[in-house]
């Protein structure tokens, strides 16, 4: 990978890449794009940045050919909860721009990566603990649906035309950068921020509701270190399982209350956000990557608590100080 275009640059994981591969290939060498500019934000100011909407295809194409990318990062997409708010938009938007992105990776002969997620399983993923990455996939949601779709159509130009396509599936990635949204494990990044500003969290999701996460730093040496694995090494090129640790509420809480001591967790349940948590599988086997690629994530979930609460009072007081 020598010169990359990153779609959904602005979101919780686009600002780590964007700034990871500026660091790596050269700022004149990654093109962060987004929906919209975000004037004041490093990806706007530190590097290339254009405005593209994947699901204008003409766009996509123009700005992957002008900057004669051989990688396309692929990360726009609509998340769990909105996607079931709006199915119809969701499925164009999610799978249309893969669709879209591969078409171009062929032209360009570049490679394609796209993030896959837990949710890309259903219900009947057996056992729900260590799943393994081959087996049922009935998702149940409309984003997990539109996932799954997208490993499918990542194989497909894989095999019959040739592009490097290449996929993980996450759990819940974590990060303190950017502010929480509605997706269905939210609480993850929610608590953390909470726990600063208020000392204490209402949390949506049962206690016990065991979930995998890696920390976003982690998350992003890692898909590195698989797109720069020759691909003679890979059996699997696509929904690799990738996890760091798994948890529930009550041990994020417990990991939290090591440096905060008077930290309290409180639970209101969301129906909608459970049912979905419920439908993922509690912990993925991720041995494929292991032996295929040398997944080997660092950063647990203390270490990750500590980084976090550490640099999310920075965060929050320099921008109290605006
Ligand atoms: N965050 C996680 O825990 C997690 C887990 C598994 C998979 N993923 C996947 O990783 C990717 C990034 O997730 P994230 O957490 O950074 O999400 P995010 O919502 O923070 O970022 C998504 C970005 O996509 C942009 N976007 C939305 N519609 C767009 C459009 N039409 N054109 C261009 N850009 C558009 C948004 O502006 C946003 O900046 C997604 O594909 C997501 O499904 C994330």
């Amino acid at each position: 990978m020598k010169k990359v275009l990153i779609t959904g640059a602005n979101g919780q994981v686009g600002n780590e890449f964007t700034a990871r591969l500026r660091k790596d290939l050269g700022k004149d060498n990654v093109i962060a794009t987004d929906i919209k500019i975000k004037p004041d934000s490093a990806n706007a100011t530190e590097g290339i940045f254009e405005e593209l909407d994947v699901t204008d295809v003409k766009r996509f194409r123009e700005l992957a050919h002008k900057y004669q990318v051989d990688a396309i990062i692929h990360l726009a997409s609509l998340l769990s909860v909105s996607s079931e708010k709006d199915p119809v938009f969701a499925w164009s938007l999610n799978t249309g721009s893969i669709i879209n992105g591969l078409e171009i990776a062929k032209e360009l002969k570049a490679q394609f990566f796209f993030p896959s997620s837990v949710a890309a399983y259903g219900v009947d993923a057996q056992p729900r603990f260590n799943t393994p990455q081959d087996t049922f996939m009935h998702p149940i949601t409309i984003y997990g649906a539109s996932k799954y779709a997208g490993e499918m159509l990542a194989n497909y130009y894989h095999w019959n035309h040739g592009v490097d396509a290449r996929s993980v599936r996450f759990g819940r990635l974590v990060s303190y950068k950017v502010r929480p949204g509605q997706g269905a494990t939210d609480y993850a990044v929610a608590i953390y921020f909470d726990a600063i500003e208020k000392g204490s969290y209402e949390c949506y999701l049962r206690p016990d509701t065991m979930l995998d996460f890696m920390y976003v730093d982690d998350a992003v040496d890692q898909v590195l270190k698989f797109l720069n694995t020759d691909e003679k090494k890979l059996t699997h090129r696509n929904g690799f399982n990738v996890t760091t640790f798994y948890a529930t509420p009550e041990d994020i809480a417990a990991s939290i209350k090591k440096f905060i001591p008077d930290f309290k967790i409180t639970y209101k349940l969301d129906p909608v956000r459970q049912a979905i948590a419920d439908s993922w599988p509690q912990h993925m086997d991720d041995s494929w990557a292991r032996k295929e690629w040398g997944l080997d994530p660092k950063i647990g979930l203390d270490q990750m608590t500590e980084i976090i609460l550490t640099n999310l009072r920075i965060k929050l007081k320099n921008e109290g100080a605006k």
